[in-house]
C-alpha cells in the first residue's frame, strides 16, 4: 500500500488536498494522470452498462435536491454511523469499527448505541490512537452533509448535499419514461460526486468525504427481480474484466439481514483483498419499489408503471448495481502494481515497478521517444507524435536517458514506447517496446497506426 501511495504521489495520480496548507483530513486531488485514470475508467463504465446496450439509458442529476427528497428517501432519519469519542486524544471513531477490530468475530450489525458502549466497555477495549479507555458513549451521526441556499443560513431550512447518486434517478424515472418511451426492464445510470460526513479510518483513497460513484436503477416488474439480480451481478464480474480488475483478488459477500441498508431486501458486495483486509468495492442491491413508492407518497406524484400488454398498472422494483468510481481507482492501481528484478545491460540487478494496466484505461497508451536530442530526431519524433496523436493519447518525452523514460513509463503503466534512433531517418521505421513483455518490435511508420489500433484493442 505504502508504494502505490508513494507512486501515486511521485508521479502525480494522487495529492493530499489543499495540501499547501497542511491538508485536510480524508480529502484528495487527483492529479494529471489520476484524472486521466479516472475519466477512462468512467468512460469504460458508461460504454459498457449504457452505450452497449439498449435498454440502459443515461442521466446527470443535480446534487442539490428538494430535502423533502432526502426525508421519503429514509437518508434523514436512517443513514447514520454509530461514533465514539476519546476523552483523552478527542480522536473519534467508528463504534463498530473498533469493536471489529478489537474482538475480530464479532458481527455488530444492527445493535443500539447502548449496547455497543456496552460491549466496548465490557471488554476493555482501548483507543487505537492513545490507548486510552476514557471514552464518551456511542452516539449515532447523520452522514448527509448539510448546507444551505442564500446568504442567511438562519432564515432557510439546510439543503443536503448528496449522499448516494440513485435519488437524482428516482425522481426522474417519469421523466425519462416519458421522453425515451422506454418498456420495462429498463435502466437509468448516472455517476457523479456523492458525499458523506463519516468517520474514515486513513487508508487513503479508500473511504473519503466526497467520492465519485456510478450507479444504475434498473426497473423490473416484481416478480423478475430474482432473475434479473443474478443476472447483473454476471455482468458486475464481467466488468472486472473490462477494467482489468483480477477475479482472484475478489470475492461475493452476502449481507447479513442486520447489514441491510434501510432500503434493501437483498444486497451483496463485491469485496477487494486489499493489504487492509477483504473491502468493498461493489455493492448489488434489491431496493423492492421502497424509493419509488415512498417518493410517490411524499410527492403525491403519480410514479406508477403501466403495462400495455397485461392492462396493469404498478410501482416497478428495482435492482441497483453500484460501483464506487474513486475505490474503482485504487483497486485498479493496487491490482496492477508489480515489482520483478531484471537485470541491466551490465548485468546488474534492479527492480522494475511496472502498472500493468489494460489499455483501456492507462492514462496514456504510448510514449513517443526520441533517442537523443538531436534535431533531426525531434522533427521525426513530433511528425510520429501528430500522424497519431489524433486517436491515441500519447506522451512526448524527450528528456534523460532512453532507459530510464522506459523505466518511468513502467512505472505510469504506459502500454507502449515509440523510439525514433537514427535508422528510423533511413528505414522510415520506429522500435516499439512492449511495457508487459518489453519485447522490442520494428515496425513500419506507413502500418504503425494500425499496429497500435490492433495492440491497443486487445
Ligand atoms: N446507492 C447505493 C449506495 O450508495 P453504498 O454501498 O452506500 O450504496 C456505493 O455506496 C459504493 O460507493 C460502495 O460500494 C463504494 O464503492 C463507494 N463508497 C461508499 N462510501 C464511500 C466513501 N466514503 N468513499 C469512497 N467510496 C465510497
Amino acid at each position: 500500500m505504502e508504494k502505490v501511495v508513494s507512486l501515486c504521489k511521485r508521479r502525480g495520480f494522487v495529492f493530499q488536498g489543499s495540501e499547501i496548507y497542511g491538508g485536510l483530513a480524508n480529502t484528495w486531488d487527483l492529479g494529471p494522470l489520476g484524472t486521466e485514470l479516472k475519466n477512462n475508467i468512467f468512460q469504460e463504465w458508461w460504454k459498457f452498462f449504457v452505450h452497449k446496450r439498449r435498454d440502459v439509458v443515461g442521466i446527470d442529476a443535480a446534487i442539490f435536491m428538494n430535502p423533502r427528497v432526502w426525508e421519503a428517501s429514509g437518508h434523514v432519519s436512517n443513514f447514520n454511523d454509530a461514533q465514539i469519542d476519546c476523552k483523552q486524544c478527542k480522536k473519534r471513531h467508528r463504534a463498530d469499527h473498533l469493536i471489529e477490530d478489537a474482538l475480530h468475530d464479532i458481527k455488530v450489525e444492527g445493535l443500539s448505541p447502548e449496547d455497543l458502549t456496552k460491549i466496548i466497555q465490557e471488554n476493555d477495549i482501548p483507543c487505537p490512537d492513545c490507548g486510552s479507555k476514557n471514552f464518551t458513549d456511542v452516539r449515532t451521526f447523520n452522514l448527509l452533509f448539510q448546507t444551505h441556499i442564500g446568504p442567511t443560513a438562519q432564515d432557510n431550512e439546510p439543503v443536503y448535499l448528496r449522499g448516494e447518486i440513485a435519488q437524482g434517478m428516482f425522481v426522474n424515472f417519469k421523466n425519462v419514461l416519458n421522453t425515451t418511451r422506454k418498456k420495462l426492464p429498463f435502466g437509468i445510470a448516472s455517476a457523479g460526486k456523492a458525499f458523506r460526513n463519516e468517520i474514515t479510518p486513513g487508508n487513503f483513497i479508500f473511504r473519503t468525504l466526497e467520492f465519485d460513484l456510478m450507479e444504475f436503477e434498473y426497473f423490473v416488474p416484481e416478480d423478475q427481480w430474482k432473475k434479473k439480480y443474478d443476472y447483473w451481478l454476471e455482468e458486475m464480474n464481467k466488468w472486472l474484466d473490462v477494467v482489468g480488475i483480477s477475479r482472484k483478488n475478489t470475492r461475493v459477500r452476502e449481507h447479513t439481514q442486520d447489514e441491510l441498508s434501510h432500503y434493501s431486501k437483498r444486497t451483496v458486495d463485491i469485496e477487494y483483498n486489499t493489504p487492509f483486509g477483504w473491502k468493498e468495492l461493489y455493492g448489488l442491491a434489491y431496493r423492492t419499489d421502497f424509493d419509488l413508492r415512498n417518493h410517490m407518497e411524499k410527492s403525491g406524484q403519480d410514479l406508477t408503471y403501466f403495462d400495455q400488454q397485461s392492462g396493469e398498472k404498478f410501482i416497478p422494483h428495482v435492482i441497483e448495481p453500484t460501483f464506487g468510481l474513486s475505490r474503482t481507482l485504487l483497486m485498479v492501481l493496487l491490482d496492477a502494481y508489480t515489482e520483478e528484478e531484471i537485470e541491466d545491460a551490465k548485468g546488474n540487478k534492479e527492480t522494475r515497478t511496472v502498472l500493468r494496466f489494460k489499455p483501456a484505461v492507462a492514462p496514456f497508451k504510448a510514449a513517443v521517444l526520441p533517442l537523443m536530442k538531436k534535431p533531426e530526431l525531434l522533427k521525426k519524433s513530433e511528425e510520429v507524435f501528430d500522424m497519431l496523436n489524433d486517436t491515441i493519447v500519447l506522451d512526448y518525452d524527450s528528456t534523460g536517458s532512453i532507459g530510464k523514460r522506459y523505466r518511468r513509463h513502467d512505472e505510469i503503466g504506459t502500454p507502449y514506447a515509440i523510439t525514433i534512433d537514427f535508422d528510423t531517418l533511413e528505414d522510415n521505421a520506429v522500435t516499439v517496446r512492449d511495457r508487459d513483455t518489453t519485447k522490442q518490435e520494428r515496425i513500419s511508420l506507413d502500418t504503425l497506426a494500425d499496429y497500435m489500433a490492433e495492440k491497443l484493442s486487445q
